[in-house]
């Protein structure tokens, strides 16, 4: 995926564009560049972050009150500065930035050859700009009616911006399948892939929805319509993200700053929702589909990455707590899988970002298949959220680091929510067991910010591990998914490998790897068949491997035995993952920063992935 900025106003758009890259860099940085105006249309790009960019352009001409700009996630081409965005047509007059993939761009790029187009890259976004420029040609119109004529011969999705020589003042915008949202002030136009580098100038936005194209013109306003011509009236939403959410606060990451977030993270997700005063749980949009829920053969949960792992959690909660059979898969395998889907059932999406490709697509299928379709996400407006029948947010806040920590508790903080509610009205628990778990879950933030208070514990631990090669995370029960997180967590940001597993598996292969050199992370807390997982340290003792071990307040007995011990405090069995889960987030981050990577931008990832 990439981030796009855009502003036509008043105002320089150079320092705006540069400042709403370094907010969405968190979406792509491989290259970076800009459009601006200057007599002519000049591009702007550079291979590597918006950093190297600033660079590039330092003693160059940048004085625009007109802008457009791109952060890269490269898909088609290498990253280098001739496949990064903006891209321009043949005669250089129309510059456009893209976040997508146009899928029939070589057969469009072929008839274009033919018609004499040579292209300077190897993208799919140069085809879509020449095709704007012929189509503008062939068919003497507006710049916003040969946008809108493009878009109907191309296949795939996108999020553009376009401008051009020919009327600098209007930028044209189109959204499908990709994310944009375009902030409105006075007199000025801001747009964005997300919202983060317009609430510092104006809470006024408008998403675009699927299949819309829009011209924004200081002279003319805001104008709207579908691609296929019928006009539409903008409907303007109140932003409710404050700027100081996101910003690094002071943290050396934004994935610090969101880890010791969490207490404050899981309060506000079940603020409201859960109501201590009459022991009710409260969720609107779920309740209105309790109904389906309950009379449906199964709930299928469809996620990806540490969303997956959340839902995998879910289903423990789901099944032990409300007697629901639940399957939880890969959007990315079901969604070609020719999966068997009825009516009957209730398909979950989990998404932090709301823009997952393989998620959406995912839930697509399951509602030409007549199935209930429901979502958990983070971010509000998201097309994930807009696509589901109804959902919960977490509102987890603004995640910009791009190992999800903070999204990842809140995720199953609401799914404990759920699986309450629903075990209440099916009475599959004891009042006094429901009530229990409401009151701990009400007291989980005070006790995730006790294990935060571990942290510089952890950075001692971490200290020991910088050179591993690998790394090994066993847990059993609810704690499982929580042991393949914590070895995601690592990988993704210290690019050691690391492989999760349940704990009773190890001695069905795992084992093999196990020496003097193998660290090897396992959960064992009171209550999740403790005697077992113990027995599994010992068998990891045997053998040498070094143990860091999640154990329960306490604890004596896996004391002896560990090499390490972090304890979290004792909580119901069901909610152990969200406090298991805080001590792995800050041994991958610590152990990451003493690598030297860069724990919030981590090499060849994007937050959230729209392409397949
Ligand atoms: O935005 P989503 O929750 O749909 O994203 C799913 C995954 O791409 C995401 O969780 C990914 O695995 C993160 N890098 C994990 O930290």
């Amino acid at each position: 995926m990439c981030g796009i900025v855009g502003y036509i106003g008043h105002r320089q758009a150079y320092p705006i564009l540069i400042k709403g890259l370094q907010r969405l860099e968190y979406r792509g940085y491989d290259s970076a560049g800009i459009a601006l105006f200057d007599g002519n249309i000049m591009n702007y790009k550079q291979k590597g972050k918006v950093a190297d960019l600033e660079q590039f352009c330092e003693g160059k001409n940048i004085k625009s009150t007109i802008g457009i700009g791109h952060t890269r996630w490269a898909t088609h081409g290498v990253p280098n500065d001739v496949n990064a965005h903006p891209h321009h047509s043949q005669d250089k007059s129309i510059s456009i930035i893209h976040n997508g993939i146009i899928e029939n761009y070589e057969s469009i790029k072929k008839a274009l050859q033919k018609r004499g187009h040579q292209f300077e890259s190897e993208t799919d976004t140069e085809v879509l700009v020449h095709l704007i420029e012929e189509i503008q040609k062939k068919e003497n119109t507006s710049l916003f009616e040969s946008v809108r004529l493009a878009l109907n011969e191309v296949v795939g999705a996108y999020a553009i911006a376009v401008i051009s020589n020919e009327n600098i003042d209007e930028v044209i915008v189109a959204k499908k399948g990709s994310p944009l949202v375009v902030g409105i002030g006075e007199n000025e136009f801001f747009i964005a892939s997300d919202a983060t580098p317009i609430v510092e100038y104006t809470k006024e936005v408008v998403y675009l929805e699927e299949g819309e194209v829009a011209r924004l013109s200081i002279k003319d306003g805001f104008e709207l319509k579908t691609i296929e011509n019928v006009i539409l009236t903008p409907y303007v939403q109140e932003l409710e993200m404050s700027l100081e959410a996101i910003e690094k606060g002071g943290y050396e990451h934004f994935m610090l700053k969101e880890i010791f977030e969490q207490p404050k993270s899981i309060t506000d997700t079940i603020r409201g929702r859960l109501l201590s005063s009459n022991a009710s749980i409260k969720m609107q949009g779920i309740d209105s589909y309790s109904d389906n829920i309950l009379q449906a053969d199964r709930i299928i949960i469809i996620a990806c990455g540490t969303s997956w792992h959340a839902g995998l959690i879910g289903e423990y909660l789901l099944e032990d707590l409300a007697r629901i059979n639940v399957e939880v898969e890969y959007a990315s395998e079901f969604r070609y899988r020719n999966p068997i889907i009825r009516e009957k059932d209730v398909v979950l999406a989990i998404s932090q970002s709301g823009e997952t490709a393989d998620t959406l697509a995912a839930m697509r299928l399951a509602k030409e298949k007549g199935a209930t379709v429901l979502a958990i996400c983070n971010v509000v407006g998201s097309s994930i959220a807009r696509l589901s029948d109804a959902g919960a947010y977490t509102h987890a806040g603004p995640e910009i680091g791009v190992a999800s920590t903070k999204a990842f508790t809140a995720q199953v903080t609401i799914l404990t929510l759920i699986s309450l509610l629903l075990a209440r009205k099916k009475s599959t628990i004891s009042e006094s067991y429901y009530r229990q778990l409401l009151i701990e879950l009400e007291m989980i933030p005070k006790k995730v910010e006790s294990m935060i208070s571990m942290n510089d514990y952890v950075e001692d631990i971490s200290k020991k591990f910088v050179d591993a090669q690998n790394f090994l995370y066993l847990g059993r029960g609810y704690n499982f998914p929580v042991a393949l997180e914590g070895a995601l967590k690592l990988k993704e940001i210290s690019y050691i490998h690391a492989e999760g597993y349940p704990a009773a598996e190890m001695k069905h292969g795992p084992i093999a790897l196990i020496d003097e050199n193998m660290p090897i992370v396992v959960i064992a807390t009171k209550k999740g068949h403790y005697e077992k997982v113990v027995s599994n340290i010992q068998e990891v003792k045997a053998r040498n491997g070094i143990v860091i071990a999640i154990v329960t307040y306490g604890d004596t007995t896996v004391k002896e035995i560990a090499d390490y011990v972090i304890e979290i405090p004792e909580v119901a069995e069901p909610l152990t993952p969200i406090l298991a889960n805080i001590p792995l987030q800050l041994l991958s981050y610590y152990i990451a920063v003493m690598r030297g990577c860069n724990v919030d931008q981590p090499r060849n990832l994007a937050k959230s992935v729209t392409v397949e």
